[in-house]
């Protein structure tokens, strides 16, 4: 006899018949990742009076929300518009950040009571943990009837007749709309796998290339030396590489550089680009420069005056050749200096990689997808949501607003 094994709070009938002789269970939508996007969706589509089965193949539901924004979750950003993504077709955005707003997941939120703040930038986060919001999908998928499966392997999937055959740890499962929130690759460890992306192309639609992006740069050996020794320091900076420019905060690390700035920017930058760090945005270097001309004192402590911590501003003068006395600076020299603080050029040799990435740049491509309905143009009834798709935000609640905009698009059409 086979009954199915539920976990979860929002699964409470049986998937399975009791007999066990029905095993080709037909469902109007199965969701495939219960993870943000997913269990939006899954919601939506639910409350639609749609019968949803969600599947995850990890014991724990959601467990990116739960790490995310240092355990509160950053879970939308105020001002979320099209600019603040990246992705091969920039407009495809617009139509679902439209039709699910930040305000709309404000709402949500407030209707469950759960407490937030504005950190910074519009960066909204929870008061408590992120299991709120965890939770409060939850229930919401409860609610809407929705039901779950984690755990689940899925092995093959077809096309057939009525939709879509998965075969399945818990044996063939069918549905009229087959809905992909498998998320990216980064942090494999807690269940990342590569398994939209090949669904993707099972099916004939084709990805744009996937890197690690959000993510702390490494810098070359001698780099490395020289400013390994100040890990930890933090300064104001705006970042530049390609395209992208963001004042932030950079934070020196054993490898290399990482920051709010840097990981903006991580996104922008790629291999044999150079990172262009102005260190002193707010002034204007030459000028300051010019008015201590002659001073006895060390350019290392007069830049204490920009609170540059001693050690750091030590390590970095050696390195760009000015750790002297401001009066041992001719003019030249002081022109020279003002452009490297303003423009210093510096070439890291590669990221840290999926293991500390918060997100995969590229994905499904744009043009394969309805950006009114996120289904696949042609492929009646497959639909991609969330951070599987080439749409990758900026640091700061941009990708859950994305997920959540993407997996309400989806389910009021799946
Ligand atoms: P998500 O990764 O949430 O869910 C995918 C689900 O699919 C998972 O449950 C996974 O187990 C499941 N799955 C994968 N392969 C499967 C398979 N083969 N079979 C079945 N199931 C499978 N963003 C933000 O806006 N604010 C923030 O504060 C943060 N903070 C943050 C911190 C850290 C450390 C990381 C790594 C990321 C963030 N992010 C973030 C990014 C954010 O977490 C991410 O963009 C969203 O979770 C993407 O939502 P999805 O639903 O698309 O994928």
């Amino acid at each position: 006899m086979l009954y199915a094994q539920f976990t979860g709070r929002c699964a409470d009938r049986p998937i399975v018949d009791r007999n066990g002789k029905d095993r080709n269970l037909q469902f109007d939508v199965i969701v495939i990742g219960a993870g943000a996007a997913g269990l939006m969706c899954a919601a939506t589509a639910g409350q639609r009076g749609r019968k949803v089965l969600l599947l995850d193949h990890a014991a724990k539901l959601a467990e990116k929300i739960r790490i995310s924004g240092g355990g509160r979750c950053n879970f939308t950003n105020l001002y979320a518009k099209f600019d603040c993504y990246l992705s091969d077709n920039p407009h495809f955005c617009r139509s679902a950040l439209a039709q699910y707003t930040p305000q709309d997941f404000i709402a949500m939120v407030e209707r469950h009571g759960i407490a937030y703040h504005e950190k910074k930038l519009g960066q909204l986060f929870c008061d408590d943990g992120s299991e709120r919001i965890i939770a409060m999908l939850d229930e919401e998928c409860r609610q809407a009837g929705v039901e779950r499966r984690m755990e689940t392997t899925i092995s093959q999937v077809a096309r057939v007749e009525s939709g879509y055959a998965l075969q399945t740890s818990m044996g063939e499962l069918r549905a009229e709309s087959l809905v992909v929130a498998t998320g990216g690759l980064s942090i494999p460890q807690i269940g990342a796998t590569p398994f939209g992306y090949q669904l993707a192309e099972q099916f004939g639609l084709p990805l744009t290339p996937l890197t690690p992006a959000l993510v702390p740069l490494t810098f070359h050996v001698e780099d490395a030396d020289t400013f390994s020794p100040l890990a930890g320091v933090s300064l104001d900076v705006e970042a530049r590489a390609g395209k992208g420019k963001f004042r932030e905060n950079v934070l020196f690390t054993h490898k290399g550089v990482s920051g709010p700035a840097i990981l903006q920017i991580s996104s922008y930058w790629q291999p044999g680009m150079e990172l262009t760090l102005n260190l002193l945005p707010d002034a204007d270097a030459e000028a300051w420069l010019e008015e201590r001309a002659g001073s006895e004192q060390l350019i290392s402590n007069a830049l204490g005056e920009f609170h540059w911590p001693k050690r750091f501003a030590e390590a970095w003068l050696d390195r760009e050749g000015f750790n002297k006395r401001l009066k041992d600076l001719g003019l030249k020299q002081r022109k020279q200096l003002a452009e490297s603080l303003h423009r210093w050029r510096v070439k890291p040799n590669g990221t840290q990689g999926y293991k500390k990435a918060e997100v995969t740049l590229g994905g499904v491509s744009t043009k394969a997808l309805s950006s009114k309905t996120m289904m696949a143009a042609d492929v009646p009834g497959l639909f991609f949501i969330g951070e599987v798709v080439d749409v990758t935000g900026w640091l700061g609640g941009y990708n859950f607003q994305w997920a959540w905009s993407s997996g309400y698009v989806a389910g009021m059409n799946c």
